[in-house]
């Protein structure tokens, strides 16, 4: 029979990271440890988040607040470290939400995060993999080619960026394997989209799956790439989330004719079978509300929160 451990004092959560029971203050909880910029308009942030750190699998996500009355959005867990107790998250500021995250430094703590959420990510034990990852999406695919690494399958990732300053986690994936850095305007790596460097990988032969993050247009251009192939391809989507529990409905999307929440059925999918036209819809349904809230952020209107 196991010990009981005593009831804890509601200042203290206990945290079990390296195997160690301690007792850590709640004011602590999730304090930022470290902030990095890693383009012009996207951020690491490392923080402490022990239970977290120790049980979270490659493909799922946080919902995170940054303070009281702020917006919950939802973030992929791009790496950890469960001995430091650690979660890393990926930012890319372009709305109030992420604005505020990202203004916070070292030592504030975010108000709330919560999960892991979402299924983990479907992974081959051996074979060839292809990680595709485009722009601040190239952080979400880290962690898929780490564990796919961490099981003996070769990776290949693609990464690309819009000029040189945007490709991010470049050195994190060439400790997975290979790595083909492309950029729109040629300035780094081979020039051109992700898509042209992925062809060419397919077409030389051996690869068993795909796995794709990015934005919309390119995670559709990428399942249409493979589909002719026959190569099992997954994307991770990124609709908008509110609870992030499947309670409200807002991250909708259609899979197989079929629909499903991303928040508790992916957030990854089959991508052949992802109806991206719906999604791309979905996810202007709220730019205006974004530019209203962002406006307001700025003082630029006297809409009230
Ligand atoms: P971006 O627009 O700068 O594009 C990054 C790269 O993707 C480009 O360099 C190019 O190689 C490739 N790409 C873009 N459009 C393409 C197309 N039509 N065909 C082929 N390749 C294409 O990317 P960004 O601004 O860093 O990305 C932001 C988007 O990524 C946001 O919309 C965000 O919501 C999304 N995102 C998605 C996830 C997810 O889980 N799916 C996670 C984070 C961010
Ligand atoms: Fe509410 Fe998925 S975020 S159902």
């Amino acid at each position: 029979m196991g010990l009981a451990l005593p009831p804890l004092p509601k200042s203290h959560y206990r945290c079990f990271a390296a195997g160690v029971a301690l007792l850590v203050p709640t004011h602590f909880m999730h304090t930022i440890l470290a902030k990095k910029q890693l383009s012009p308009n996207v951020t690491r942030l490392d923080l402490l988040a022990p239970r977290i750190a120790e049980i979270k699998q490659p493909g799922q996500f946080v919902m995170v607040r940054a303070c009281e009355g702020a917006e919950r959005i939802p973030l992929t867990i791009a790496d950890s470290d469960p001995i430091q107790g650690t979660i890393a998250l990926v930012i890319q500021a372009v709305g109030k939400a992420t604005r505020e995250l990202v203004a916070l430094e070292v030592c504030d703590a975010i108000r709330d995060v919560s999960g892991p959420l979402g299924h983990p990510t479907e992974l081959i034990s051996s074979g060839r993999a292809l990680c595709i990852g485009g722009g601040v999406g190239t952080a979400v695919v880290h962690p898929i080619a780490k564990a796919l690494h961490a099981r003996g399958v070769h990776v290949t990732s693609v990464i690309g960026g819009r000029s040189k300053e945007w490709v991010i986690f470049e050195e994190e994936l060439r400790k997975c394997g290979d790595v083909i850095v492309c950029t729109d305007d040629g300035s780094y790596g081979r020039k051109g989209f992700v898509t042209d460097a992925a062809k060419d990988v397919l077409e030389a032969g051996g690869i068993d799956i795909v796995y794709v993050v990015g934005p919309v247009p390119m995670m559709r251009a990428c399942a249409n790439l493979t589909r002719p192939f026959n190569i099992h391809t997954i994307v991770s989507l990124n609709p908008v989330m509110i609870d992030g529990t499947g309670m409200c409905g807002g991250c909708r999307v259609a899979v197989g004719g079929e629909t499903k929440f991303a928040c508790v059925d992916g957030p990854e999918f089959d991508g052949h079978k992802v109806d991206f036209d719906l999604l791309a819809d979905r996810l202007q349904t709220y730019r205006e509300f974004e530019q209203r809230a962002n406006a307001c952020a700025d003082g630029k209107c006297n809409i009230r929160r």
